[in-house]
């Protein structure tokens, strides 16, 4: 196991009914701003809840944030954190309300006059240097609720950027499994999607000594499969609901991934075709995973055979068979949520955009992705083209 130190700071209010405790845990001198994303907080009522829990504070609405939070719109927000003195956040909302936030909270105490750079450098913001800010998780999938990282996005030019340090992590965050009631199914696939691929950037490398952090990581796999399609249901399963937004706060707080090497070249693939296509997060890295682990199937062979063992009961086979099956498996499960895993099912206008990442790589100087390091701009155009 490789050597490693872990702190999160993040308290975890999980449960029923418990966004009330909004009103104890933020200091009552606070100046708020409350932040969310295109109203469907409105329609389920969680603000409601929300402004019940905060009355008696100071608080300033921001409302509008999209998915992928678009960076004209945060600079926006900005300028009424500036304009009311704001000094505490509260994200109300999905991955994008959160990172968006995270954002925010970064670029309120940076100097510089581009805050473009904070994503470009990137600026690892230290300990304390952030805004305080808090989270009422609405859509479980990217765990930003319980980490430090965050994705921006930047439409004028194409761009999609993420960033984090550790002093970005929410004060705390709110999770009632209620919210999943009025949450699109396509959207909760996504989720499952989005989780479920975050447990494979950490885990789908090559076997490793940290044989409680892989036993983790297959858990959360194999808990996310269970409760797969009960949360697409149509009738709500209140467990269910609590084990997926779990699972999904679980596999990206950092915890799974002490100890051993990450890949998280899926993600970074992914976020192009989200910035060029605007596809959704979770199925861009459905559309690029399987191409990925085949393409690297050498170096990681011995984990995709113990994945197809171990979260898929296949028992057959040498380890190149099973895993291929494995990587079988995962096109399966993906399309059971009802995601297609090829570009061209999201687009007529994939041609030339392998060459354009390869391109938009090499001009970032990212020329080494994966656990290894070594999977250079040509090497993601060969995957891009794959997919
Ligand atoms: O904007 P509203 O009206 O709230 O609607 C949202 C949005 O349209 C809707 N929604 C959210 N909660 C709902 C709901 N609709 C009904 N009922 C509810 N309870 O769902 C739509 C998608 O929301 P969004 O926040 O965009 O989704 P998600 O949580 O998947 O976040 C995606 C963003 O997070 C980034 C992605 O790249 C993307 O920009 N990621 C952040 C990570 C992190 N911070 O650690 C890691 C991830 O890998 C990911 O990259
Ligand atoms: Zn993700």
């Amino acid at each position: 196991m490789l050597n490693f130190e872990f702190k999160n700071p993040t308290k975890i209010i999980f449960g029923k009914g418990e966004i009330h405790k909004l009103s104890k845990e933020i200091p009552n001198d606070a100046k708020i701003l409350l932040l969310y994303g295109g109203g469907s907080i409105m329609k389920n009522g969680v603000y409601d809840q929300v402004k019940a829990a905060l009355q008696g504070f100071e608080v300033t609405e921001f409302g509008g944030i999209p998915a992928n939070p678009e960076y004209d719109v945060l600079m926006d927000a900005l300028k009424v954190i500036k304009d009311n003195n704001i000094n505490y956040l509260l994200a109300v909302g999905g991955g994008s309300v959160i990172d968006g936030t995270k954002f925010l909270s970064a670029a309120a105490n940076y100097s510089g006059e581009d805050k473009w750079e904070i994503l470009k450098k990137p600026v690892r913001t230290m300990e304390g240097e952030g805004i305080p800010f808090a989270t009422v998780l609405t859509l479980p999938a990217t765990g930003s609720e319980m980490n430090s990282g965050y994705v921006v996005s930047r439409r004028g030019t194409n761009e999609k950027l993420s960033t984090g340090g550790p002093g970005l992590f929410p004060q705390f965050s709110i999770l009632d499994p209620e919210v999943i009631r009025s949450i699109p199914k396509k959207q909760i696939a996504n989720g499952i999607a989005d989780a479920y691929s975050h447990v494979l950037e950490q885990y789908m490398t090559f076997p490793t000594s940290a044989t409680l952090q892989e036993r983790m990581m297959e858990s959360i796999l194999q808990t996310l499969q269970e409760v797969a399609p009960k949360v697409l249901a149509e009738e709500f399963d209140y467990d269910a609901a609590s084990n997926f937004m779990w699972c999904c706060t679980m596999a990206l707080n950092g915890l799974v991934s002490k100890g051993v090497l990450t890949d998280w070249a899926v993600h970074a693939i992914g976020h192009e075709l989200t910035a060029r296509f605007g596809i959704d997060h979770a199925r861009t890295l459905a559309v690029i995973a399987p191409s990925h682990y085949r393409y690297n199937f050498e170096t990681k062979k011995g984990k995709l055979a113990q994945y197809a063992e171990r979260v898929w009961n296949i028992t057959e086979g040498s380890v190149e068979e099973k895993a291929e099956k494995g990587i079988v498996k995962l096109e399966e499960f993906f399309h059971s949520l009802g995601i297609d895993t090829k570009l061209s099912q999201y687009t007529e206008d994939y041609r030339g955009t392998a060459e354009k990442i390869e391109e938009a790589f090499t001009e970032r100087k990212w020329l080494g992705l994966g656990e290894y390091k070594k999977l250079s701009p040509q090497d993601v155009y060969k995957i891009v083209e794959m997919s």
